[in-house]
């Protein structure tokens, strides 16, 4: 038996050792540095995790580093003392091209090194969100390579979208918040509002919806939509026709499961659960591709075919947000129905203004099947006056842009409806025989934009985007040749009466922000 002096020198000297070797592996462990995949639970608990790689160095206290994917390329810094991390996003400068655009707040995370794994919190604009972030190899960080793309070619023309697509669409009001009962609800209320009957026909699902795959490769949705063919089913007992999302990338713009290497195996799932429509987001793509006009198109191109090699008739919706001048040819070429021109449109004045007015150059662009789109409507979501939604309700009309709603039907004001549902203005949108709104005048926020219909007819809009009433007018000579010596037919699409001309023009007090919007016929 050992002497109790033996057994505690043992003790110290196995104690020192490992000590020793405990303080080494903690300063190992300590050691922040290198790439790391953090996963967050989306919300609603939709059973699915959004994935942010980043890079973190250590240098003593200090972190510093980058967020690799998604979002790419913004800086983070932050603080490791006391066991404690501290990380956050370092906002880019102010871009001074769009001066009115809010800087982005810094995301900021807090936390705890436990077992090598970093157990995060982040507290932002969604509330409390708890992450995980494992260590992992800089090839995991990188995008997936890049898969061959088709030979380009013209898709033919699927003969869809003859007007401009009227609809709703889950974005604008509810961003991941979207569930099978409120597209439901959405359904009935369309028909309960009037909207369908009104030509307010596809109810479309964005972003969010989509699980992952199962074991043969299948897209699924995710618990926020048991089952996409009975909810088509439903959609479609309404009289209605429904719409869904994906993104050519390997995630969408969301950080869900995208159809990256799946474009074909997609379109028949899409097909199979009666899906009419389809919203194709470019998002995680631009990681893999370059974004000029031929990659761009071969990758549109491939979903394009994929849907018509369906057989069933779905309206393809271009979603990269102008890139590459879309509009000038090879998004039809693609198969698009429409493409979007823009960026996202926000529920305020200077986003709907600034996008609104700056698509009219574009508006020659535009044919039957294949439409400009400014993005979806924001009427009624809360953020602008009457005069505003009317502006944009009057402008989109204007453009033959899509209406597509973007507000909770269920709960509309009558004064939002009688924006929504107002068919004079509803018509122009829809005038069968496509001729494009030409710029009249433009003087210091004053516009006067004119639309030729096919009746004869033309439709000016007055619009004032000052930030007081404005006294406008609109001369008779503006009129087409047509109306030359003709007794005029004067009309107010938003009062619903019949209006008169002051001597040789129209006149008008237009409230700031405002419209007049006037039919003309030859009598
Ligand atoms: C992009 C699109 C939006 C919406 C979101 C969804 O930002 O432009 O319209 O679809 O993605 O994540």
């Amino acid at each position: 038996m050992k002497s109790p002096r033996s057994l505690s020198c043992t003790c110290r000297f196995w104690c020192a050792v490992f000590l020793l070797v405990g303080a080494s592996s903690a300063v190992h462990a300590q050691n922040l540095t290198g790439y790391w995949e953090l996963r967050t639970p989306n919300i609603n608990n939709d059973g699915t995790f959004r994935e942010t790689f980043f890079h973190i160095e250590q240098a003593g206290e200090t972190l510093s580093g980058e967020l690799i994917r998604y979002p790419r390329g913004i800086p983070i810094t932050g603080t490791y003392s006391d066991g404690n991390i501290h990380l956050v996003t370092v906002p880019p400068p102010p871009n001074p091209a769009m001066p009115q655009r809010p800087a982005r707040p810094p995301i900021a995370w807090d936390g705890k090194l436990e077992d090598g794994k970093l157990q995060l919190t982040s507290n932002g604009r969604m509330g409390e969100v708890h992450g995980v972030a494992e260590k992992v190899t800089k090839e995991a960080t990188e995008p997936p390579a890049a898969l061959p793309l088709p030979e380009l070619k013209d898709v033919p023309d699927s003969g869809l979208a003859r007007t401009p697509p009227m609809g709703w669409n889950s974005w604008n009001k509810f961003a991941g918040r979207v569930d099978d009962a409120a597209v439901r609800g959405m359904a009935d209320a369309m028909v309960l509002s009037g909207m369908r009957d009104a030509g307010y026909i596809y109810i479309n699902i964005d972003d969010t919806w989509e699980l992952g795959r199962d074991e043969r490769g299948n897209l699924v949705s995710n618990k926020k939509f048991p089952d996409m063919r009975a909810l088509a089913d439903y959609v479609h007992s309404k009289g209605l026709k429904i719409g869904i999302y994906s993104s050519p990338g390997p995630k969408t713009c969301a950080g869900y499961e995208g159809s990256y290497g799946h474009e074909l195996q997609d379109a028949k799932t899409f097909a199979s659960w009666g899906i009419d429509y389809l919203k194709y987001d470019l998002c995680s793509d631009l990681e893999i591709y370059k974004d000029d006009a031929p990659t761009l198109q071969a990758i549109y191109q491939q979903m394009g075919e994929a849907l018509q090699s369906t057989q069933r008739p779905i309206v393809y919706s271009l979603c990269e947000y102008g890139r590459a001048q879309v509009w000038t040819g090879w998004g039809a070429k693609a198969g698009g129905n429409l493409w979007r021109t823009t960026g996202d449109i926000s529920d305020n004045w200077e986003s709907m203004d600034r996008i609104g007015f700056s698509q009219i150059k574009l508006a020659p662009y535009a044919s039957p099947g294949h439409w400009n789109d400014p993005d979806m409507l924001e009427i009624g979501n809360g953020g602008m006056t009457a005069d505003e939604y009317r502006t944009h309700m009057s402008l989109w009309s204007l453009l033959a842009a899509p209406l597509i709603a973007g507000n909770d039907l269920r709960s509309m004001t009558d004064e939002t409806k009688s924006i929504l549902l107002n068919r004079e203005v509803i018509a122009v949108d829809q005038d069968p025989d496509y001729k494009p709104v030409t710029s009249v005048s433009t003087d210091s926020g004053l516009e006067v934009l004119m639309r030729p219909l096919h009746d004869g007819s033309v439709v000016v809009g007055l619009f004032n985007r000052t930030s007081a009433p404005a006294a406008m007018s609109f001369p008779r000579a503006e009129l087409p040749a047509s109306f030359v010596g003709r007794k005029l037919g004067v009309r107010d699409l938003w009062k619903h009466e019949v209006a008169q001309m002051q001597g040789d023009s129209f006149t008008a007090t237009v409230p700031s922000h405002g419209v007049a919007l006037i039919g003309f016929t030859a009598e």
